[in-house]
C-alpha cells in the first residue's frame, strides 16, 4: 500500500513546530527509520496498553533498534478509558522516572486515543517537557486524537478537564494495525470521520454515506482515504487555531452532548467515546433543527448514515438523569461566563460555534430526547 504524507504547519515564527503525518501500510516496520530521519537516534520510551502490546510492541521495538535508537523498558497500561485518570497517570510518571529519562528521551505513544492522550500529557510535563511521537492504532486515534496536540486525562467532573497542549513531533498512522481492531471500535472511530463532513465538508459527508458501510467492514483502501481526508481537515484547523481560541472549537461538534453522555455512562466501556460523539452530533443537529437553524432533513440524513454504519444516535436507555447531564455540560471547557457553548449547524457542512445557550432550553431538550428513549 502506498504511503501518503501530510504536514501540520504550525504558524510559530521563531521555531519550526510543524510535523509530518505519514499514513499507509507497513509503517510500524519503518517507524525507527522515519523517526531517525527527522529526530535523530534517541533513547525511546514506548508507552502502550495491554491489548496493543501483544501484537505490536515487538515489531516496533525491533524497528527502533534497527535504526539506532535505544529502547528503555516499555510501559504497558491497562486498556480502556478507565486508565485516563490521575492515579494511572501518576503511576505511569513514576514508572517513567524510574527509567532515568533525559531531555533527549522520546516518548512513543503506541495505541488508541487513551494511550495517546496519557503519553502525550506525560511528554508535556516529564522533565518539564520532552518530545513525543504518536503511532495511533485505532481509527479514532488515526483520524483525530493523534493529531493536534491535545493531551490529558479525565476527572470526576468530566472528560479531558486536566491536560496540556503539546504537539507530537511525528505521527505514523499504520493502516495495517486496524486489521486487529474490534469491529465496534472501528465503527466508533468512524464517528469522528463523519464529523469532519458535518463541520464543513459536505462532499466528504456524501462520500461517508456512500462508502461508510464498506469502510466499517474494514476495507483498507477506504480506511486510508478516510484517514487522509480527516487528517487533512484536522491539520488545516489546527494550523489556523492551535490553542482553540476560535475555529478549532468546531472540532468539538457533538462533544458537549456526547461528553455528558460518556461521563454519565461512567467511562467503563458501556459507551465508547466515538459512540458518544455519534450520538452527540445527532443531538446537536436535532437541537439545531428544533431551533429552526437547520433543515430537519439534514438531521435525518445524519441519523440514516449512522444507522447504516452501526452507530448510535440516541442516549442509552439508562441515561435519564437530567441534573447529572446538565452538571457535566456546565463543566465543559468551551463554556463562557457560566453559560453553555454548543457547536450547532445550519445544515450538513455548516457548523458554527454558538455561545450563551439558555440552560432551560437544553434541559427541556434532554427531557424530550431521554424520555423518548426511556419510553421505547
Ligand atoms: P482506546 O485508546 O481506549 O482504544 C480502544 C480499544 O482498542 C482499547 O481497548 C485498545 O486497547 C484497543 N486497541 C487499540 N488499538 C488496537 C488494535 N490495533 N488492535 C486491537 N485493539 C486495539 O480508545 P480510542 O477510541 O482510540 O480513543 C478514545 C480516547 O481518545 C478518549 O479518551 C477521547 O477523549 C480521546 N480523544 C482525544 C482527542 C485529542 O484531540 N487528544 C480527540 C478525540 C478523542
Ligand atoms: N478533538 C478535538 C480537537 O482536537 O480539537
Amino acid at each position: 500500500m502506498t504511503i501518503t504524507a501530510l504536514r501540520v504547519a504550525l504558524p510559530v515564527a521563531a521555531e519550526d513546530r510543524g510535523y509530518d503525518i505519514l499514513i499507509g501500510g507497513g509503517l510500524l516496520a519503518r517507524a525507527g527509520a522515519e523517526i531517525e530521519t527527522r529526530l535523530g537516534a534517541r533513547p525511546c520510551l514506548v508507552i502502550t496498553d495491554n491489548n496493543v502490546a501483544g501484537p505490536y510492541i515487538a515489531p516496533l521495538e525491533e524497528s527502533l533498534r534497527a535504526a539506532g535508537h535505544r529502547c528503555l523498558p516499555s510501559i504497558i497500561i491497562p486498556a480502556g478509558e478507565e486508565s485516563k485518570n490521575f492515579s494511572e497517570f501518576a503511576a505511569m510518571a513514576e514508572e517513567a522516572l524510574a527509567r532515568k529519562p533525559d531531555r533527549k528521551t522520546l516518548i512513543v505513544a503506541l495505541g488508541g486515543g487513551v494511550v495517546g492522550d496519557l503519553a502525550g500529557f506525560l511528554a508535556a510535563v516529564l522533565l518539564r517537557g520532552v518530545d513525543f511521537v504518536q503511532i495511533p492504532t485505532t481509527l479514532l486515534a488515526q483520524v483525530d486524537s493523534a493529531v493536534g496536540g491535545k493531551t490529558g486525562i479525565d476527572s470526576a467532573h468530566g472528560k479531558n478537564l486536566i491536560g496540556a497542549f503539546h504537539q507530537p513531533r511525528l505521527v505514523l498512522a499504520d493502516i495495517d494495525t486496524l486489521k486487529t481492531l474490534p469491529p465496534r471500535q472501528l465503527r466508533a472511530g468512524f464517528a469522528e470521520v463523519v464529523k469532519y463532513g458535518v463541520i464543513d465538508r459536505p462532499d466528504f459527508f456524501s462520500w461517508c454515506g456512500e462508502y461508510g458501510p464498506r469502510l466499517v467492514e474494514g476495507d483498507a483502501a477506504l480506511l486510508q482515504a478516510a484517514v487522509m481526508e480527516s487528517c487533512a481537515a484536522k491539520a488545516e484547523i489546527v494550523a489556523a487555531d492551535e490553542r482553540e481560541s476560535g475555529r478549532r472549537a468546531l472540532l468539538n461538534l457533538g462533544h458537549t452532548f456526547g461528553h455528558a453522555l460518556e461521563a454519565l455512562a461512567g467511562f467503563g466501556g458501556r459507551l465508547y467515546h466515538g459512540e458518544a460523539v455519534a450520538t452527540g452530533v445527532a443531538l446537536a443537529l436535532r437541537f439545531s433543527a428544533e431551533e429552526g437553524l437547520c433543515p430537519p432533513e439534514d438531521a435525518a440524513r445524519y441519523e440514516a448514515l449512522c444507522e447504516n454504519c452501526g452507530l448510535p444516535t440516541k442516549p442509552l436507555a439508562s441515561q435519564g438523569d437530567i441534573p447529572a447531564l446538565m452538571d457535566f455540560m456546565m463543566g465543559d471547557k468551551k463554556n463562557q461566563d457560566g453559560a453553555i457553548t454548543l457547536v450547532l449547524a445550519r445544515g450538513i457542512g455548516k457548523a458554527f460555534v454558538a455561545p450563551g445557550i439558555e440552560t432551560a432550553k437544553i434541559e427541556a431538550f434532554w427531557r424530550k430526547v431521554t424520555k423518548e428513549k426511556l419510553a421505547s
